[in-house]
């Protein structure tokens, strides 16, 4: 294990990485991003693969172990292989896995899986093609699908598959979603929705909490907490006695913040200490600074990983009165 370096005042050990490698998505979910959304990162902020090499390097040797590559839609990236391929080519890699919609995955689940992703989350939030039309304005119903087929060929198990349920929405399909991941060998989680969404519409009474979804899945299944859980956000359940389990994501109603041990890099190259930071610390400005040598860049990038994680708030503080939504919608801060 290396060195971590990352600590925060509360003794909390950073040894993950969300690193969002685009803004862009082929989806508009209704609560991530508005169908007509049109305020993208200049083209010219998003980091090279060369930048975000530095970072994960300089990540790498501060104590991350594992980096979760998000967006946007992270395979709209052309280059996502080659991403991937040079993460698992460090002395010491990190753990890659990657969170997306699965649209490309049919073509992409392979490749990614020889150039050593080690699984995927996929984010599925209805099994109606209408519904989904409706809930992402785009009709990929069938494509999304397809994807998650790739991702079991190819071998990238655990294949999480992620819902986010929302009142009189598709919260009808929490026993059907569990029933079908169950036959067909997904591992699902169910995840509260977060103030997150791009018209800051979102409200606490109308969110469909983890105890609700706990309750309407016992009404047809008997879910027993397998106790483990570490850092990581969903509560596991066997489903029925097992081998099957079903994840809750209980961010809002139950935070887990104080085993938090996250970090992110948004795609223009801001380091952030939690998903609803109101502030953000630069790289991309000392990544491109021409006065740095190598060194002095690498040891200037790994200073302000330090400091923003030093800087990290005991918990994300959404049912805080004085709770702000941060100002950028999840796909630009990268879920
Ligand atoms: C922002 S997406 C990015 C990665 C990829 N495009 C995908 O679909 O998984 C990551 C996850 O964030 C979730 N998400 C987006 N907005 C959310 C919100 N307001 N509350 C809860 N989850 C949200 C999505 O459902 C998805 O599972």
């Amino acid at each position: 294990m290396t060195e971590a370096r990352f600590i925060d005042t509360f003794g909390r050990v950073h040894r993950d990485l969300r690193v969002s490698v685009t803004d862009r998505c082929n989806l508009r979910c209704t609560y991530c991003m508005p169908p007509d959304f049109a305020d993208w990162m200049p083209g010219d902020h998003l980091l090279s693969v060369d930048e975000l090499m530095t970072v994960i390097e300089v990540a790498v040797e501060g104590g991350i172990e594992s980096i979760r590559l998000t967006g946007g839609e992270p395979l709209v990236r052309p280059d996502i292989v080659d991403i991937v391929r040079r993460i698992n080519a460090l002395p010491t890699p990190p753990r890659v896995t990657l969170t997306t919609n699965a649209l490309k995955l049919a073509e992409l689940a392979q490749p990614l899986k020889d150039a050593g992703l080690e699984r995927v989350n996929i984010s599925l939030d209805t099994l109606d093609a209408d519904r989904f039309r409706r809930l992402t304005y785009r009709d990929r119903y069938a494509d999304a699908l397809a994807g998650i087929e790739a991702a079991l060929a190819a071998g990238l198990h655990p294949v999480k598959v992620n819902t986010v349920l929302m009142r009189g929405i598709n919260d009808d399909e929490a026993v059907p979603m569990l029933r079908h991941a169950i036959e067909h060998g997904w591992h699902l989680r169910f995840i509260e929705q977060m103030p997150l969404d791009a018209h800051a519409s979102w409200d606490r009474a109308e969110m469909v909490t983890a105890a609700e979804i706990h309750d309407l899945l016992e009404q047809e299944f008997t879910l027993t907490p397998t106790g483990q859980r570490g850092s990581a956000p969903a509560e596991e359940f066997l489903v029925d006695g097992g081998p099957a389990t079903v994840g809750i994501i209980a961010s809002v109603s139950k935070p887990f913040c104080a085993a938090c041990d996250r970090l992110r890099l948004t795609a223009d190259g801001q380091v952030r200490n939690c998903l609803f930071a109101r502030e953000e610390t630069d790289v991309r400005a000392t990544l491109r600074d021409p006065e740095l040598s190598d060194e002095q860049r690498r040891a200037e990038i790994a200073r302000l990983f330090a400091q923003a994680t030093w800087e990290k708030l005991p918990g994300h503080g959404i049912n805080d009165p004085s709770f702000i939504q941060p100002d950028r919608p999840m796909s630009a801060i990268g879920g």
